[in-house]
């Protein structure tokens, strides 16, 4: 049987029981990239995708480990008289094997999409039983990636027997391609994908589609994710909170290369504030979602790169352990908006190399000074301030306080090489190219680390103040680390 909780408290354990089931070696940690749909709808051509990827490059993000570019739907003109797919040639002229190709040229890998039914989302062929034909079409194209969506499913599914058996097929056709392709499951938490998807895919999305709203509820998100687990019917319009607090009660379900998938970023689309915008990037990475950005490259303003290309939120994402954070409390207040919300959450999570995630997330509608006492941050490894950890020194690192200057921001934005050389933009993002986030982590880069602003000592607590619908996050690491050996400790 397998025990969430233990994987969660053993790296060790964890890593033998993922060998029994992983899919394929993809997605060891999240997977992150671009994926159109959220900014730009059906709008899509070949030049969109190629000139994303220019601007990804340019902005340092690519480096920064976004590698997957994701097409979405509405690229399609149909079947052929033998019922291969084809692509619409006014949007893309050179073929999708060509727009591959270039994509692959830049250093991105490609990806694509279709539906596990007759049609797509916005009425467009669907692969529902044409799913060897299509693995082998998309892996000719050179395709290294599927988003897999849920429409027009022919009543296939309501139960997680019906819907598993829907979505192995595409599984089993694109491990037959021999292509390594990373298998993106989209069908919204329908039946339950945490319970069963880690055996078939590599991610699942766990709720109805991404709203670009810190926390506004609305009638077609119907699940609020405040209390219950199950969800009969996932909807859209779904904001960054419902999300979050929806997602709170099966994290531990995601593992390496098998992740809850909360939605592509609204980070840049325009719909929160910065401490919004802020709260969302960083506890998709601390729950370990697939990361992948959702905005206009065009349109990218400097305060909404500094937040995408975070080093030290980055490798909450891509930490190695691949433990998400835990949500230890939460509790609604009254300070609420024009919604009527209003909430605070305490969130912590260990970390490669014996390192802590915490979080203060203030969903109340202003600013407010909270706490996390060391009893609730270690809760997990020992109940009511029983663990050795909560008596132990550690040093808090502010994950935002290195925040990327808005100056230089804005500098990688205009492409002014001499002002970009004398600013040293490359010194404030982390080049993954070179170096994995694994590695940089083993090696202390600080980049990845945050500023260390503060200790916390035995026994006591975190006080911060924490803006409107802001977050306040930190790594702690064991206050003399790397003076002393860790079997000493
Ligand atoms: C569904 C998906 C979205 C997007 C659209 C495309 O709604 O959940 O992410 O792919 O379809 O039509």
């Amino acid at each position: 049987m397998y025990l969430p909780w233990l994987a969660t408290a053993s790296a060790a354990l964890s890593f033998s029981v993922h060998a029994l089931y992983p899919l394929n070696e993809l997605a060891k940690t999240p997977q992150m990239g671009w994926n159109n749909w959220n900014s730009f709808g059906c709008d899509v051509d070949e030049e969109l995708l190629i000139s994303a990827t220019e601007k990804i490059i340019q902005y340092g993000l690519r480096d920064a480990g976004y590698q997957y570019i994701v097409l979405d739907d509405c690229w399609s003109n149909g079947r052929s008289s033998n019922g291969t797919l084809q692509a619409n040639t006014t949007r893309f002229p050179s073929g999708m094997a060509e727009v591959a190709d270039r994509i692959h040229n830049e250093g991105f890998k490609f990806g694509m999409y279709s539906s596990a039914g007759t049609y797509t989302c916005a009425r467009y062929a669907g692969s529902l039983n044409y799913e060897h034909q299509d693995a082998q079409t998309f892996a000719g194209w050179g395709v290294d990636y599927l988003k897999y969506d849920n429409c027009y499913n022919e009543g296939q599914s309501g139960n997680p027997l019906i819907t598993y058996d829907r979505y192995k097929k595409m599984s089993d056709a694109l491990n037959s391609t021999g292509r390594q392709i990373l298998y993106s499951m989209c069908n919204w938490g329908e039946d339950y994908p945490w319970k069963w998807a880690q055996t078939v895919a590599n991610s699942w999305r766990m709720s109805g589609d991404i709203y670009d709203s810190f926390n506004r509820p609305d009638a077609r998100c119907p699940c609020t994710g405040n209390e219950e687990y199950n969800c009969a019917l996932p909807g859209f319009h779904c904001s960054a909170m419902n999300i979050l607090n929806k997602v709170s009660h099966y994290i531990d379900k995601g593992v390496p290369h098998a992740w809850n998938d909360l939605d592509a970023l609204e980070v840049g689309n325009g719909g929160m504030t910065d401490d919004e915008y802020k709260t969302h990037f960083t506890m998709w990475a601390a729950v370990k979602s697939a990361l992948l950005m959702g905005n206009d490259m065009g349109r990218l303003s400097a305060r909404d790169l500094s937040i995408l290309n975070n080093p030290a939120i980055i490798a909450l994402n891509q930490d190695p352990r691949g433990t998400s954070a835990v949500r230890v409390w939460r509790y609604d207040v009254d300070d609420v908006d024009r919604y009527g919300q209003g909430e605070i959450q305490m969130w912590s999570g260990q970390l490669s190399g014996g390192d802590y995630f915490v979080a203060l997330l203030n969903a109340g509608n202003s600013s407010r000074e909270m706490n996390a006492m060391a009893d609730d941050i270690f809760y997990d490894d020992g109940e009511e301030g029983t663990s050795e950890e909560s008596t132990m020194e550690w040093t808090i690192h502010d994950l935002w306080a290195n925040r990327m200057p808005e100056d230089v921001a804005q500098a990688l934005i205009d492409g002014n090489s001499t002002q970009a050389s004398s600013l040293n933009v490359t010194s404030y993002y982390f080049n993954a190219t070179e170096t994995s986030y694994e590695d940089g982590l083993a090696s202390n880069n600080t980049l990845l680390l945050g500023q260390p602003v503060g200790t916390l000592s035995a026994k006591v607590m975190i006080t911060a103040e924490v803006p409107r619908h802001g977050i306040m996050a930190y790594r702690l690491r064991l206050a003399g680390w790397g003076l002393r050996k860790r079997d000493e400790l």
